[in-house]
């Protein structure tokens, strides 16, 4: 769809009539945007990479020279419990009583007198780095600077790294793919160093480092070589490591194209070397990651054949947008972080769990994610229509209902409280911010809703009718009935969006005022849509829900906030109440005067060089729709909010990089944008962009 054609002559407007009724070309333009270096970046590896499973290479294609990580969805450890007496088992710890309404409720927070066993179940399970995977140079000791003429590609229309470079003289030409079915990635190597024997492959197997929160570049250490084991089984083409940590366990099966023999370097470490036959100028070798080898693994050209074909239906499956990049530097850039952030959020963020934050590029939070953050991860599969990369993890809402239907009764509440940062088992860390935080609730309902705009049929109703009835009966009970204003509050003890106010004086902050009555209204709607009876509890609270806080005609953070304008602590986080209106369609209490306000006195006096991640997203999508594209696309390109050549969104003064949250927000930003919400056709762009759309959900 064109939306705007500037003057201009005659002949570019013929121009762009006739391509307006035509599919947009979007092989071309993904691979315009091609990745290509000539040196490793010092902390973003290029990736390959199917959700699950992702490979980080240096400017080799392999980890030859600096060891980015090999991650995955399964791959986690347990360091050992504690010894501190009292504290050896998980049942020893029993967090803390914090007073809420007058009665005492524990909270699964860290607890001072039991710190080790608080602390341990912070920290684990942690996510591990399967293995280091780089090329040997016969035994020499080769660096990145003695190699010249380094090219390498990232064909992003195949999920493909092709890498090249001399040495001594002689090209070495690497080619490096994942498979989308298997955790594997499959290699090729052209090079005469073969012919001799100059030129292999070596394996290292670290042990989990998992002490550090922050676990990046690298994760594991490679050091620790007497606290874990390998094993190797080899065959005549193939061979299988089996690493143990502890209790965890699991195989490395490597297949390779001709004769060849595997070996251990030193019994004192756990690094292998693959020397291919001599004679040959290529070699190809598979290495696939699992808990258990099965033994069949594919060859080179098998994984190349699948991979090829999943990243072209990727691309030409869902909605596209084209915009004017060749007359304008910033709808170039904005086109360059779309397309490098789909590709990376194909390989770093379509598990069969949420993402955690960073990825499988390496470890925040001990690997772990965040409920609260699957918002941000998952919203934009839906509104680009990539329904099937949404669905490979939306189930974890039902998967954790049991646990989280026990938390609430843990606190004497009714319904299911979902819990914050998680491991694969569900289980959420002790934490005051993790047990306090409340916006992660009404996340299904948003899900849900945008779901049934895609297919009202009646299996998405009951897909969602076990998970939307738990979660909304814990928001009805949740809300506290204040007998003196005749309204129900939210909080306190309670942590907004932004997690810096004190948690026992908060109480009704303004966006989850707005998000609780729009989760209940969503469940209400299940209801009725399933002429089932409503639960009278889920009404009476959407209606009686406190009013928003407002102060000198604006929206602020909470009720009763003291000078929030010009605190430093609070003008400087995330602006969460700007999800109002924008992420949110507008409540039925909202008023656009307040809320232009609001945002006026955010751009007046925020810290904004203090802002990170979905921040940016947030603003644009309100600035979008109080219907002023060009504002948002000056937030999506904020100077604050960086994405690097590689496409990785830059963590900030706050967080690691990369920040997947920003990524995602942005595609979500530009999916409304592009493809409009109700009550407006689409698309908000800057006055004067040509732009064309294609495939997407209209948002609420
Ligand atoms: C490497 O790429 C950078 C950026 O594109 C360029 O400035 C530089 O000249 C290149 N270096 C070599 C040795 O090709
Ligand atoms: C780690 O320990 C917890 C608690 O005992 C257990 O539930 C979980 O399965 C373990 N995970 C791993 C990867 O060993
Ligand atoms: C451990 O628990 C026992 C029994 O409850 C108690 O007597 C002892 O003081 C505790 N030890 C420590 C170090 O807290
Ligand atoms: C909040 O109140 C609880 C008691 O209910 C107290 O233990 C805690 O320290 C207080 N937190 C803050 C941040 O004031
Ligand atoms: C290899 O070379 C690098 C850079 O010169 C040096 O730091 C490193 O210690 C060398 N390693 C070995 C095993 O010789
Ligand atoms: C670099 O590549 C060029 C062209 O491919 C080739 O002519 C040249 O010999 C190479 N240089 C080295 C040092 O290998
Ligand atoms: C292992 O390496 C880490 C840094 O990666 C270092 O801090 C530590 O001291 C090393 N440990 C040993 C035993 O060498
Ligand atoms: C490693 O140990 C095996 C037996 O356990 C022995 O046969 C082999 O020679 C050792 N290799 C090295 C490099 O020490
Ligand atoms: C009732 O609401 C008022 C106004 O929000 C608040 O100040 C008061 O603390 C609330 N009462 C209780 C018992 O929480
Ligand atoms: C919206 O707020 C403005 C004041 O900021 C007020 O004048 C106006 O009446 C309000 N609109 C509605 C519909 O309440
Ligand atoms: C590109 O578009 C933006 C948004 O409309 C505008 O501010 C900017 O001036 C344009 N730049 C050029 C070079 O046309």
């Amino acid at each position: 769809m064109l939306i705007s054609i500037p003057l201009v002559s005659t002949w570019l407007l013929a121009a762009l009539t006739a391509v307006s009724n035509c599919e947009i070309d979007r092989e071309s333009i993904v691979r315009q945007f091609n990745l290509r270096l000539n040196q490793s970046h010092p902390y973003s590896p290029l990736q390959v990479g199917n959700g699950n499973f992702a490979f980080g290479a240096d400017v080799s294609g392999l980890q030859s020279f600096l060891p980015h990580n090999t991650l995955s969805s399964w791959g986690w450890h347990n360091s050992s419990l504690p010894t501190t007496p009292n504290q050896t088992a998980v049942s020893d710890f029993t967090g803390q009583y914090w007073w809420t309404h007058g009665r005492l409720v524990n909270y699964n927070q860290p607890n001072p007198a039991e710190k080790d066993i608080s602390q341990w179940l912070i920290a684990n399970p942690h996510r591990i780095n399967l293995g280091r995977i780089g090329l040997w140079f016969g035994g020499n000791n080769v660096t990145e600077d003695e190699l010249t003429n380094r090219t390498q590609t990232l064909d992003l229309w195949e999920g493909k790294i092709s890498s090249s470079f001399s040495w001594n003289g002689k090209s070495v030409v690497v080619k490096t793919i994942a498979s989308p079915d298997t955790d594997t990635v499959a290699v090729t190597i052209t090079s005469e160093y073969l012919k001799n024997g100059g030129l292999g492959v070596f394996f290292d197997f670290p042990y989990a480092s998992g002490k550090n929160k922050f676990d990046a570049p690298f994760v594991g250490l490679f050091n620790a070589t007497s606290n874990h084991k390998t094993m190797l089984r080899s065959r005549k083409k193939s061979a299988t490591i089996t690493h143990t940590l502890d209790a965890t366990a699991y195989d490395a099966e490597i297949r390779w194209s001709d004769q060849g023999q595997i070996k251990r370097t030193n019994n004192e470490t756990h690094q292998y070397v693959l020397k291919p036959r001599k004679g040959c100028e290529t070699f190809a070798f598979t290495a696939t990651f699992a808990p258990t080898a099965a033994n069949s693994p594919n060859s080179f050209e098998e994984v190349e054949k699948s991979a090829t074909a999943w990243w072209n239906d990727y691309w030409s499956s869902g909605a596209f947008v084209s915009l004017p990049i060749s007359m304008n530097s910033s709808a170039k850039e904005l086109q360059r972080r779309i397309i490098l952030t789909q590709y990376l959020l194909a390989v770093n963020g379509a598990g069969k769990d949420p993402p955690q934050e960073s990825g499988l590029v390496n470890n925040g939070w001990y690997g772990k994610a965040h409920l609260e953050m699957t918002f941000w991860h998952l919203a934009h599969w839906t509104v680009w229509n990539k329904w099937n990369l949404y669905d490979r993890s939306i189930e974890v809402y039902e998967r954790f209902l049991p646990s989280s239907y026990d938390r609430a009764k843990h606190q004497g509440y009714q319904g299911a409280r979902i819990g914050k940062m998680f491991d694969p088992s569900g289980r959420s860390a002790p934490g005051e911010i993790n047990s306090l935080l409340i916006w992660q609730q009404p996340h299904p309902m948003w899900f849900a809703e945008n779901e049934w705009r895609k297919s009202p049929t009646q299996k998405t109703l009951q897909k969602w009718d076990r998970v939307l009835t738990g979660v909304a009966d814990f928001m009805a009970s949740y809300a506290w009935y204040n007998q003196s204003t005749k309204v129900y509050d939210l909080g306190p003890p309670m942590y907004p969006v932004s997690e810096n106010t004190n948690p026992n004086q908060t109480i009704n902050p303004t966006f989850e005022l707005a998000y609780w009555r729009f989760g209940l209204d969503v469940a209400t709607k299940w209801k009725t849509r399933q002429h089932m009876v409503v639960p009278g509890s889920w009404r009476t609270v959407k209606e009686n829900l406190a009013p928003f806080p407002i102060q000198d005609n604006a929206y602020v953070l909470y009720e009763g906030v003291e000078d929030m304008w010009t605190s430093p602590e609070i003008a400087s986080d995330h602006p969460g109440f700007l999800g109002l209106y924008g992420w949110l369609p507008p409540d039925p209490r909202f008023n656009v005067t307040v809320f232009q306000k609001t945002v006026e006195k955010v751009y007046a006096s925020w810290d904004l060089a203090n802002l990170y991640g979905w921040d940016f997203p947030l603003m644009a999508m309100a600035a979008a729709r109080l219907g002023d594209g060009e504002q948002a696309v000056r937030w999506l390109l904020d100077s604050n909010n960086q994405v690097n050549e590689l496409g990785m969104p830059e963590g900030g003064n706050r967080v690691a990089t990369p920040y997947f949250p920003a990524s995602a927000g942005m595609l979500l930003a530009v999916g409304m944008m592009a493809g409009g919400w109700d009550g407006l056709e689409g698309p908000v762009f800057p006055e004067g962009w040509e732009v064309e759309v294609e495939g997407f959900q209209t948002s609420m």
